[in-house]
């Protein structure tokens, strides 16, 4: 009988990575590899600094484990350089895990601890987007707005109470329509008077889109509104910034960029740029001060905060920002923005190329004029990736249901010209060979 090695279900990419270094990943046999998605858009330094390395060194001699509630020197130093440089100074509170989906899953659990702390059981929905992914815990999974991520899941998990994900290309008024802002604002209004605002706790959102939708950011002035909507109907704005938190969307965070405050704000990816599996939730004092009142608990995941994850974290962060390495996002990006766009931008299969900063995505299908996507059988975005790893670059597949064939670009902060033109180069090879096959 076959023995399936890695990963659990049988899969064969044709290739073994056996180290990483800078914006390169390096095969078993010899290749070199550019990762044009820093891994699942979570390395903004780039890999194998010796800095992270020696932090994680000394934390691990320190300290290798102590429980998470209690203070370590390398807690503090984490919480003093978040406090210090990176969150909203209306986010005081840090509750850390392992990853994106526990630190969603506090927010959640937060949002409806408050609200019931306040005497409103009844408040305990937690809107989502149409189109959005949290984590792939079982209630991040039916809470996500990403189809293909819960096949075979749908009999158990619960089912996403959404509202639509502005999608400027594709709004139902037409391609980036004047009116877009106002259809996707009413859709939220509408939502919340067919629920009632007395029974929605929290508007769980990605301020742009991560993988589900490759980039997409909503019409212009819409975060400002919808938070003025649910500040109005005393519903808690929650911001999933897993992806686009520290730096990677040209501002520390995408609130920022927006001009928001969420009542709680997720982080993951970035956080530890790769060397850590760390998460984190920040929210405000209220929430905290009234689930404390109420004499709730805030349970911890056994290995958060982990002394070891915290000196990485700190170590990247601290990285990101003497080497002003977040300054160059905004320049970066614009340059690969342009470089696609004279490359593919008229491309009959490319529907449009978008982003904000180094989160990119390039939407794939069969007609640019309609939109129609491929088949779904055909797995366009699976082929163009495999090409890709063949060509020597990594791009990352995202899209799913419907809109299921983009790319997603996003790089570390570090990458140069070679690189950008290597990457655009192979992306742009590799959707004409496998649109040329199918
Ligand atoms: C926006 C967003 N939220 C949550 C998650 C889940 O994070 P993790 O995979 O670290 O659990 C991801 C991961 O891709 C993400 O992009």
């Amino acid at each position: 009988m076959e023995i399936v090695k890695w990963p659990f279900l049988k899969q064969d990419w044709g290739i073994e990575f056996e180290s990483s270094k800078g914006a390169y990943l390096y095969t078993k046999d010899g290749r070199k590899v550019l990762d044009a998605a820093g891994g699942a858009i979570v390395s903004n330094i780039g890999y194998g600094r010796e800095e992270v390395a020696d932090a994680i060194a000394r934390a691990v001699k320190n300290n290798s484990y102590i429980l998470p509630p209690f203070l370590t020197p390398e807690r503090e130093a984490l919480l003093d350089e978040l406090r210090e440089h990176w969150l909203p100074p209306h986010l005081s509170r840090i509750h850390l895990s392992s990853g994106g989906s526990e630190a969603n899953e506090s927010a959640v659990k937060l949002a409806i601890q408050y609200q019931n702390s306040r005497g409103k059981p009844k408040k305990n929905i937690i809107l989502t987007r149409s189109l959005s992914y949290h984590g792939t815990t079982l209630n991040m999974s039916g809470i996500s707005g990403h189809q293909a991520r819960k096949r075979g899941l749908e009999s158990y998990v619960p089912e996403p109470i959404t509202i639509e994900t502005p999608y400027p290309l594709r709004c139902p008024l037409g391609k980036y329509h004047p009116d877009a802002k106002d259809y996707y604002l009413d859709d939220l209004k509408k939502t919340i008077k067919r629920l009632g605002a007395n029974n929605i706790a929290a508007l769980l959102m990605e301020p742009i889109n991560g993988s589900s939708g490759g980039a997409i950011s909503p019409p212009d002035g819409y975060w400002i509104e919808a938070q003025e909507i649910l500040r109005a109907n005393d519903i808690l704005l929650i911001a999933d910034e897993v992806m686009t938190g520290f730096g990677r969307v040209g501002y520390d965070f995408a609130s920022n960029l927006y001009d928001i405050e969420p009542d709680i704000l997720i982080a993951g990816k970035g956080m530890g740029g790769g060397y850590a599996a760390i998460g984190g939730t920040y929210s405000t004092d209220k929430i905290a001060d009234s689930i404390q009142e109420a004499g709730y608990e805030v349970m911890f995941h056994t290995f958060a905060a982990l002394p070891q994850s915290c000196a990485a974290s700190t170590e990247v962060l601290r990285i990101l920002r003497e080497e002003k390495l977040c300054e160059k996002v905004n320049p970066l990006g614009e340059n690969i923005l342009q470089n696609l766009n004279s490359e593919i931008g008229q491309h009959p299969n490319v529907a449009e190329v978008r982003g904000k900063g180094l989160l990119i995505g390039i939407e794939i299908v069969e007609d640019k004029a309609s939109l129609k996507p491929f088949d779904e059988s055909k797995k366009i975005t699976g082929q163009i990736m495999q090409k890709g790893l063949e060509m020597g670059v990594f791009l990352y597949p995202g899209g799913t249901g419907t809109y299921r064939d983009i790319i997603c670009l996003g790089p570390a902060f570090t990458i140069g010209d070679e690189e950008i033109e290597l990457m655009v180069k192979v992306l742009r090879d590799s959707i004409n060979t496998v649109v040329q096959n199918n």
